[in-house]
């Protein structure tokens, strides 16, 4: 299969007044605002397991840290403080084993603001090149940073394991790419990446590699991996202490690697005024420094997940454990939705109803990560154990045949 042009999905952002500019479209999460009311009708209300907004405490001392740095009166460092680049480096070292004297590393406003607006900045400095290559079915935000920039975002088509099919990016959108995203874990699918294959490509044909790797803590079948394992040439890693450390709150996060791309993106985000707060680079870089929270966490989500995937599948929704993620990725069972028997646009929304009306779970249908997700919805398991159990309680009469 050929890689597909977004173009089209960039012509519905920029909205219907084309000559009054740019309308941003409406935010995937805001769709949700009738199931939402249809899964708050049950007594208990409704569990939202939509959003990958974490729920579970993050470590007390970083909490504490956060009134005690003094940083609180001059600006802080865009670049990141010192003490928080080097926690990063030193994460990076004792998890992956990788060689931190080499790299380049800055802060960013958690990986949200990096990814969208990684597109503008690198268009600046190649305007020649107008291109950024996605994983078909991905976070939506690495389209909508292309599309903030003007830029064509072009889907890598993804196998059935949601990983990319490198191999199917034409020589022309490769010459065009300003750079090319992957995201292992992946979200919302949890595949994992060959990220040695995706260098490599990266390299042989010139084009820079954002690998997002916020989900690596929650990497389930077999080690966590990132991809400055395989060298720093032409590739930078993007994390972030919102799902590692319970602190999406604080917009914490940091890119590494290549020295030459993290300097220019460090150097033009000083000037764009970019800045983590000095109390959060503290903070920061006490979470950094703990592993044990992160151990009880992944205890934690597995947990939830294999509770949930035994819920559903009892449900007669099929549900398995993803290779990484916090998220059960699940498949529409062909006897909810035969084409046409309901007003939903697709079977992904029909389940999300379905979830909504039956379990009082608010789920996110899998249009949300690009038309490929249409058969399917992300299952967040982002709440405490007793909402799960009234899930399963609302479920229990309930199957799909
Ligand atoms: C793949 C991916 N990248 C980045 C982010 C953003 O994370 P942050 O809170 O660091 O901005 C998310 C959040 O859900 C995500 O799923």
């Amino acid at each position: 299969m050929p890689s597909v042009s977004r173009e089209n999905a960039q012509e519905a952002g920029a909205g219907r007044g084309a000559e009054a500019g740019f309308v941003p479209p409406v935010y995937p999460y805001d769709k949700l605002a009738e199931l939402a009311g249809l899964a708050q009708r049950h007594e208990g209300g409704s569990v939202d397991l939509s959003i990958g907004t974490p729920c579970d405490p993050p470590p007390a001392r970083v909490l504490e840290a956060l009134a005690g740095s003094g940083t609180e009166r001059g600006y802080p460092s865009s670049i990141g403080s010192l003490e928080y680049r080097e926690a990063a480096l030193a994460w990076m070292s004792r998890r992956f084993g990788v060689d931190s004297a080499g790299l380049a590393v800055a802060a960013c406003v958690g990986a949200k603001e990096l990814v969208a607006g990684v597109p503008h900045w690198l268009r600046l400095r190649t305007p020649a090149r107008d291109t950024v290559l996605c994983p078909l079915l991905a976070y939506p935000t690495y389209e909508m940073g292309a599309i903030l920039a003007r830029c064509r975002a072009v889907a890598v088509p993804t196998r059935p394991d949601g990983t990319m099919e490198l191999s199917s990016i034409s020589p022309e959108d490769a010459s065009r790419a300003l750079c090319l995203w992957v995201n292992s874990p992946g979200n919302p699918a949890g595949q994992l990446e060959d990220l040695a294959a995706v260098a490599s490509w990266g390299r042989s044909h010139a084009v820079p590699v954002f690998s997002d790797e916020c989900y690596v803590e929650f990497t389930w079948a077999g080690p966590a991996r990132t991809i400055l394992e395989h060298g720093p040439e032409g590739v930078v890693a993007v994390h972030s202490l919102s799902k590692r450390s319970n602190l999406a709150g604080l917009r914490a996060g940091f890119f590494a690697g290549d020295a030459d791309l993290v300097g220019y993106l460090s150097r033009l985000r000083q000037h764009a005024g970019f800045m983590v707060p000095g109390p959060v680079q503290h903070a920061g870089a006490i979470a950094l420094g703990d592993d044990s929270h992160v151990e009880h966490q992944r205890e934690t989500y597995l947990a939830r997940m294999r509770r949930l995937a035994e819920v559903l599948t009892a449900s007669g929704v099929n549900a398995g454990i993803p290779a990484g993620s916090f998220y059960l990725w699940v498949a529409a069972p062909e006897g909810l939705a035969p084409p046409g028997a309901t007003d939903e646009p697709n079977a992904g929304w029909a389940l999300t109803r379905w979830l909504a009306v039956n379990g009082g779970a608010l789920v996110a249908p899998g249009d949300t990560y690009g038309p490929a997700g249409a058969g399917h919805v992300r299952v967040a398991l982002v709440q405490p154990d007793d909402r799960l159990e009234l899930v399963a309680r609302r479920l229990q009469a309930t199957t799909i045949s």
